[in-house]
């Protein structure tokens, strides 16, 4: 198979991140061609973002991704603006989409209630996210619930673009992880997100203090419903621990918790501990990584590879469409 995911480079990433998509793009990477995008393209429809802050952003959104295990040997790993035949492929594209279709994306009507100037970029980005996608004739792409509107819509492009210019493009599919749902250890009602503040996430990359300061101020026992036999907060304490402990020491604590025995502050402890110890090879060659200083040189090498694909089809994509 051939998968396709993008990334926006909003600085580092945190546990949601790595549990909710990474981890499964790293396990992707098995047995298929993988093709892994760092879109700073889309970066630049939010409203506040700052030039230097996306230089380092993108920079370390790398780092991060191959310290997590994306192999940039094997799979390729660029940043989107790398390869300018995805903006020329988006406005092609863009003119075999529905505008209809447009208006009813849930993503830019949400984005859009919330800002006062909406930019166009906003408006046009799953054209850009479908040529994304259709540049590679990728025919997987691993991506979260909210992403499932976009995909259909790149399929949409594709099939209309076939129809009126001859077969072309795979009509990709998604592969919905049953990636965790991380809830913020703060407010355990809302997801784990950079959006909400620095106490709503845990950076893989952060100071141990800092991680140990946030899992010990965790919310645990607000929330609970009559009734309901474990708080939000708890069931995601639970629900972390689960990715990085052993699954008996799991089933014993959650034994103990409903026999009304289990002291949240060793349920704690015991997260910190497992966490640190599961992070730690990310850690290590995170720091390896930045020290060595040869991101510039594989992000590079990751461009010039997709740039081979992207040049191809975009060849036949023109003379389809007439341009030559
Ligand atoms: P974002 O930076 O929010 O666009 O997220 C990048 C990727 O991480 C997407 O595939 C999301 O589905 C995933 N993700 C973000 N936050 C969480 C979370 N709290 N729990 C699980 N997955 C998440
Ligand atoms: N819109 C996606 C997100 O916010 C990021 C993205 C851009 C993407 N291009 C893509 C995801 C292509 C999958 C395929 O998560």
């Amino acid at each position: 198979m051939r998968i396709f995911s993008g990334i926006q480079p909003t600085g580092t990433l945190h546990l949601g991140n790595y549990f909710g998509a990474i981890r499964q793009w790293v396990q992707l990477q098995e047995g298929n061609e993988c093709v892994y995008c760092i879109v700073d393209y889309h970066a630049l429809t939010n409203e506040d973002t700052d030039p230097a802050e996306l230089r380092q952003a993108r920079r370390e959104l790398a780092l991060d991704l191959i310290a997590c295990g994306i192999d940039p040997e094997k799979t390729i790993l660029f940043f989107q603006s790398a390869v300018p035949e995805h903006t020329e492929l988006a406005w092609i594209l863009g003119c075999v989409t529905s505008y209809g279709d447009l208006t009813r994306m849930t993503q830019f009507k949400q984005k859009a209630a919330e800002q006062e100037f909406v930019n166009g970029g906003l408006f046009y980005y799953p054209v850009l996210q479908a040529a994304d996608i259709l540049l590679y004739l990728a025919d997987h792409v691993p991506v979260g619930e909210d992403q499932l509107q976009h995909l259909e819509l790149c399929r949409r492009i594709a099939r209309r673009f076939n129809y009126r210019f001859g077969e072309l493009f795979p009509e990709p599919q998604p592969i919905l992880g049953k990636g965790a749902r991380i809830m913020s250890l703060a407010d355990p009602t809302r997801k784990m997100s950079k959006s909400y503040g620095p106490e709503h996430y845990v950076g893989l990359m952060e100071p141990e203090e800092s991680i140990k300061k946030k899992i010990r101020s965790a919310v645990t026992d607000v929330g609970l419903k009559p009734g309901q036999e474990m708080s939000p907060g708890v069931a995601n304490l639970f629900e972390i621990l689960e990715l990085v402990a052993p699954g008996e020491l799991v089933a014993e604590l959650r034994q103990q918790h409903k026999e009304g025995k289990l002291l949240y502050k060793h349920l704690k402890e015991v997260l910190y501990e497992h966490l640190m110890r599961a992070l730690a090879p990310i850690r290590e060659r995170r720091a390896e990584l930045a020290a060595r200083g040869e991101i510039d040189e594989l992000l590079a090498a990751g461009a010039e590879r997709a740039r081979k694909i992207a040049r191809e089809v975009m060849q036949q994509v023109r003379a389809r469409v007439g341009l030559e």
